[in-house]
């Protein structure tokens, strides 16, 4: 390991302080219950907003669960999330209208313009990218919403141009 991954490793691995008062009174009431684990990760999702690394090596040090079983929760349930969410949400349909007129295409072309995978957000923190059913407007496919925009029929050299304005 060099010395750059070690520092990405170790950040983490590190709680911001709000997110360790939350934990710990999340913990505090309700470590004791049936199904903790179960309990404290989705309590720690709506009142955190995702479960991070670190989040996770401390829920899985404090309930005594290996890492593993945390992990294994999270990526069993979809509404859990493990990065923070960005500013805007740039969701890419792939109902069965947007994904046979180019849908796939898309997610990689915003992949590629954004810097991130699906269900990531960017480092700034403004853009978090990913793929949603239907949203109903499947005459426009293929079809892309950022935030509460449906925009249409997104030509692949438009797709940077979609962004704009979201600032
Ligand atoms: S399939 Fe994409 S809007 Fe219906």
């Amino acid at each position: 390991m060099n010395v750059a991954t070690e520092k990405v490793s170790s950040e983490l691995l590190e709680l911001v302080p709000e997110e360790k008062l939350a934990l710990d009174r999340i913990l505090a009431e309700n470590r004791d219950r049936p199904g903790a684990t179960m309990v404290v990760l989705t309590l720690t999702q709506e009142q955190v907003g995702y479960v991070s690394p670190a989040a996770q090596r401390y829920i899985s040090q404090e309930l005594d669960v290996p890492l593993s079983h945390i992990y294994g929760v999270l990526t069993f349930y979809s509404f859990f999330r493990t990065s923070p969410i960005g500013r805007h949400k740039v969701s890419i349909c792939m109902g069965t209208a947007c994904y046979v007129r180019g849908g796939p295409t898309l997610v990689e072309k915003y992949q590629q313009v954004l810097g991130v995978k699906l269900d990531e957000t960017t480092e700034d923190n403004r853009f978090t990218l990913e793929v949603c059913r239907c949203v109903g407007a499947c005459s426009q496919a293929p079809v892309v919403m950022i935030d509460d925009d449906i925009i249409g029929r997104v030509p692949l050299q438009d797709v940077a141009k979609t962004l704009r304005g979201y600032e």
